[in-house]
């Protein structure tokens, strides 16, 4: 290059990067990387902030408790659990999940932002924070917030100094003050939003679908600005990114634009059709393009009718849904998008239509996912309001926080298609006296006000004190929680015509556990603090799943169910509070790894129409039982069925209106137990022989078979597979009481994160590369590197051949 080329070449490269500053008139960045952490509390927090040491680094999201070691003292709580009809207090341990998530913690991170002088609008955006976060910029405290599931921002441009700046969050969990595990620290994304003072205001967007037709819809778009002598041109593109329509405006209603746009032969966004649009928003003054913001929205029409339910697109939908805590397992609750993924695709598989955040504020990922994957989504505030479940929880914050939490809700995803429904409460004590009805009433009229788009409801226990107060009158909609003997007097007094299973069954299992005799039960425990699968078993307050289909299936008025829950969660382990070990919940379709219990077949000949169901249980390694009676169950979709043990027929079972479990089950309640084969022929309605199944009785576990769900993963550093290791015998057959001792170890571009069993009293930790079989199976995750490439999973175990998989990562 001469001299002269040279030179040209260094202008046109600055005019580059020069116009590429100019063109990025909004930026978002995602503080993820370069966190320093630190536990521990002090009274001098300019000092803690400050102070060099012992910071360890870590990335964001990041869950500080998930790491461990379980210990039955943490949050151990003396307590009489009201909700569960206890009358004196008990020693509970593992309720929070036995990990070490309370106490105070800091965490420290630099960033610089360029443009700084210009003038920007520089806004920091925390999607949640556990618990009670303090956030600090250049040691100066700019603000804080209570709520551990709350999004919030603070518009940081005064504070902000030129060059580098030092944010600083606290975060602080006291004892007593949750139900379930609720994590720890930054556990879900922090960003910083540099973009002009001339823009879209933060969560500035609304967009709705007030008239919807297969030939025409009309979209309004409601944007909230900053700046005068706006012209906001907003432009709606299709899935394919084809423009299909813009409205440019400059009449502004003080700070606000409201338009109308006309799409044609809209395609409309449902559970089976999960279609979405793109809105462009962006705001020119004189010419000069000063902000761009994109967003994602789906045509829907909801309504909800005393005649016909709820209506998706004018169609009636039962809601199909399970109820979801917001910990993904082994991973804690930092929040991670492949996590969330593997949930829904095994939720899709089972046919679930509609997922609720229980009892809390849903991660902004999730509902991405919900939009693009097809789920209905019921989106929860609170577990408490102002009458106290927890003697440090929500209540403490309610009078000063709770309108502000719901606007927030509303405000961050209120543009999601997968949201059809609000949820203000869970249980709330105030379902007893006058201020609660108040209450009630108050916290409706915030949703409505900012959202007059979709209806709100409260999951209710105390059935006939809202009965008799007018609580649940006031409800856009009727959400019973359990209770399924109420609802027929339910639908009789009250005004809405419809009702909700807002949660439903509270089964209790644990994978591949069976016991004897197969009797159902509420309450149940046994010496290993595991519960049956057979699914006979429920709490004092729950039932079993075949309760509520009956109503599903025999009553209109009954627009759908919330199954407590879909997958088991952290903490809560019920039938179990009293004993130790026990520190997760025995509720899930499937387990805490993501495992199906038997559980989640007897959902999915219900609700998955598409694919057959024929699953059989239990397993048949009874060694021991030889001679007794073991109950034979077929979950399945076809109506009939023959059994064979042997070989030797078990005769025919139909389904029948006998009782709740012959009308969704097919039993065979006098079989003895041999060794051998079982094998199950089902019939279609015509008894034409259509599908079989087979298990058999295992011998030693042999060999480890490794399946991982995805073989390619991106090459972000936070990409997962999921692997499940299983062990067979000899010849192939799945050991199903094999609890070996394995280990793992990943080379290449990937690494070890962690592993679970699903055993809610296994004490091991999950980040360590080390675990043991439960009921012959448990899942190992592997995680990318930012290098694309190949990664070796290795699993070994005494007495088995070790396995390999090779896994890779693209960018
Ligand atoms: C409900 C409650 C849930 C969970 C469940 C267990 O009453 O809303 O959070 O505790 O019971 O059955």
């Amino acid at each position: 290059m001469t001299g002269v080329t040279r030179h040209l070449f260094l202008i046109c490269s600055m005019c580059v990067v020069t116009f590429q500053l100019l063109a990025q008139n909004r930026t978002v960045q995602v503080l993820e990387e370069g966190w320093a952490f630190k536990k521990g509390k002090s009274s001098d927090a300019f000092k803690v902030q400050f102070d060099d040491s012992k910071w360890e680094q870590v990335t964001v999201p990041h869950d500080w408790a998930i790491y461990g070691p379980f210990d039955k003292d943490i949050d151990k709580q003396n307590i009489a659990i009201s909700q569960n009809n206890e009358k004196e207090a008990t020693e509970k341990t593992g309720r929070t999940g036995s990990l070490p998530f309370i106490g105070t913690a800091w965490y420290r991170n630099t960033f610089e932002v360029p443009s700084f002088e210009t003038g920007k609008t520089v806004i920091l955006l925390f999607e949640g924070v556990m618990s009670e976060p303090e956030i600090y910029l250049n040691g100066e405290k700019i603000g804080e917030w209570k709520y551990g599931y709350s999004y919030f921002y603070f518009d940081i441009s005064n504070a902000l100094k030129k060059g580098k700046n030092t944010l600083a969050v606290k975060a602080s969990n006291p004892e007593f003050s949750s139900r379930w595990y609720p994590g720890a620290g930054i556990y879900r994304n922090v960003s910083l939003i540099v973009k002009n003072k001339e823009s879209i205001d933060q969560w500035g967007t609304f967009i709705t679908t007030p008239l919807v037709s297969d030939k025409l819809a009309r979209v309004n778009v409601k944007t909230q600005v900053s700046g005068e002598k706006i012209t906001l041109k907003t432009t709606i593109y299709d899935a394919d990114k084809k423009w299909v329509t813009t409205n440019s405006s400059t009449t502004q209603f003080g700070k606000s634009f409201d338009q109308n746009l006309k799409v044609e032969h809209p395609k409309l966004w449902s559970p089976e059709t999960p279609y979405l649009y793109t809105v462009v928003s962006q705001v020119y003054v004189d010419d000069e393009l000063k902000d761009e913001l994109t967003t994602r929205f789906g045509i829907r029409d909801i309504k909800y009718t005393a005649e016909n339910g709820f209506q998706l697109n004018g169609k009636t939908t039962k809601f199909k849904g399970v109820c979801l805590h917001h910990d993904l397992g082994q991973l804690g609750t930092a929040i991670n998008k492949a996590a969330l993924r593997r949930q829904l695709t095994i939720l899709k598989d089972m046919g679930a239509n509609a997922i609720r955040s229980s009892h809390n504020m849903p991660s902004l990922e999730q509902l991405e996912l919900c939009d693009e994957m097809g789920f209905l989504f019921l989106a929860e505030s609170f577990d408490e309001w102002k009458k106290p479940k927890m003697k440090n929880g929500y209540h403490r914050f309610f009078d000063d926080y709770a309108e502000k939490d719901i606007v927030n809700l509303v405000h961050a995803t209120r543009n999601h298609p997968s949201i059809v429904m609000w949820s203000s409460g869970n249980e709330v004590p105030d379902q007893w006296g006058a201020e609660g009805l108040k209450r009630a009433k108050k916290l409706q009229d915030i949703f409505h006000r900012e959202d007059p788009t979709r209806p709100v409801t409260v999951g209710m226990d105390q059935v006939k004190a809202v009965m008799e107060s007018g609580f649940a009158s006031l409800l856009d909609v009727l959400g019973l929680n359990y209770r399924v003997h109420l609802y027929e007097e339910a639908y009789e007094k009250f005004p809405q015509g419809m009702i909700l299973g807002s949660e439903t069954a509270s089964t209790v299992s644990s994978r591949g556990i069976y016991k004897f005799p197969v009797v159902q039960g509420k309450g149940k425990q046994y010496p290993d603090l595991q519960s049956s699968s057979y699914d006979l078993e429920a709490c004092s307050w729950s039932n079993v799943p075949d309760e509520d289909f009956v109503l599903q299936d025999d009553k209109d008025w009954v627009i759908g169910e919330f199954v407590w829950t879909g997958f088991d969660y952290l903490g809560e382990p019920t039938p179990y509070d009293n004993y130790w070990p026990s520190r997760s919940s025995y509720f899930g379709i499937s387990d805490l790894a993501g495992l199906p219990k038997d559980r989640y077949y007897l959902y999915r000949c219900r609700w998955n129409k598409k694919e057959e169901t024929l699953h059989v249980l239990p397993h048949w390694n009874w060694e021991g039982r030889e001679g007794e009676i073991t109950p034979v169950f077929v979950y399945t979709n076809y109506d009939s069925a023959e059994l064979f043990i042997n070989g030797k027929s078990k005769g025919i079972q139909k389904k029948n209106k006998d009782t709740p479990q012959t009308r969704y089950r097919l039993m065979w309640m006098d079989v003895k137990y041999e060794p051998g084969t079982v094998k199950v022929v089902a019939f279609n309605k015509g008894g034409k022989p259509v599908a079989e199944r087979e298990i058999k009785t295992a011998g030693k576990a042999d060999q480890l078979v490794l399946s991982p769900d995805r073989k390619i993963i991106k090459a972000d550093g936070k990409d997962l597979s999921y692997v499940e290791v299983s062990v067979v015998d000899k010849a192939g057959i799945p050991c199903p009481i094999a609890t070996n001792q394995l280990k793992f170890k990943v080379t290449g571009k990937g690494r070890y994160r962690a592993a679970c069993n699903g055993d809610a009293t296994s004490l091991e930790q999950f980040h360590l590369p080390i675990m043991k079989l439960f009921s012959g199976k448990l899942v190992v995750l592997v995680q990318s590197t930012k290098e694309a490439g190949k990664m070796e999973l290795t699993v070994s175990g005494k007495g088995l051949k070790t396995a390999k998989v090779i896994l890779s990562s693209k960018d």
